[in-house]
């Protein structure tokens, strides 16, 4: 029986996803990078900054050091906080408050768990962190989704085994961290038909039947 959901951040509560996108392509484009599309964003979805960041390197004839990657995710990341300065509720994905809200009321115990440095600042800002019972980010992990941390460190902030969470994602790398971490998946956003959960939605809103995910 499920008695705790640990939900992702970006593209699942919040409509962050573009904003890093963004942010990425201003970096790339400063680099003198071309080709970096949309198709590569994809597989930015839940890996760590520093793995985006590797991601958007590829198409990169240059070899960075460490310091220099460092410094080049410091610039990204500033980026994003300008395009994170004037968030507010608004960038909330719809429904997300009212499920939220009615889970809560079912009972269950509710976490974020996000590779995001970021998770903490968005949070407030979108005044979702009234709805949430504890919060599992890029701050407390060493390890990149599809490594199940993040997820564990959740499961067990609530004080839950990881059988008893389901984990809500948008990417497939947090698809994979969830099955890795013994956690039932639902898969929602733009891809969700091909990110191999096991429970499967467009959006939170859209869930039709809570019963039969959480029994
Ligand atoms: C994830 C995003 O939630 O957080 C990734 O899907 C992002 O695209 C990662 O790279 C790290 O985010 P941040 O805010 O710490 O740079
Ligand atoms: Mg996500």
């Amino acid at each position: 029986m499920i008695r705790g959901i640990i939900f992702d951040l970006d593209g699942v509560l919040v409509s962050t996803d573009e904003m890093h996108y963004q942010a990425w392509k201003r970096l790339a484009r400063e680099l003198g990078i071309t080709g970096f599309a949309r198709e590569d964003n994809r597989r930015q979805r839940g890996v760590s900054r520093m793995a985006s960041l590797e991601i958007v390197l590829e198409k990169s004839d240059r070899i960075y050091t460490e310091a220099e990657k460092a410094a080049l995710a410091e610039r990204k990341n500033n980026y994003y906080l300008e395009l994170l300065e004037d968030m507010d509720d608004s960038a909330v994905l719809a429904g997300v408050k009212e499920v939220l809200r009615e889970l809560k009321e079912r009972g269950l115990l509710l976490a974020v768990g996000s590779a995001s440095k970021n998770a903490p600042v968005i949070l407030e800002k979108t005044g979702l962190l009234p709805y949430l019972d504890k919060v599992s980010c890029g701050l407390d992990t060493t390890k990149s989704k599809p490594d199940p941390e993040v997820f564990l460190i959740a499961a067990k902030k609530l004080s839950l085994p990881p059988e008893e969470c389901l984990v809500v994602e948008d990417s497939a790398a947090g698809i994979e961290a969830a099955a890795a971490g013994n956690m039932k998946s639902l898969g929602v956003g733009p891809f969700y038909e091909a990110l191999g959960a096991d429970y499967a939605a467009a959006d939170l809103k859209g869930v039709a039947c809570w019963d039969s995910i959480l029994r």
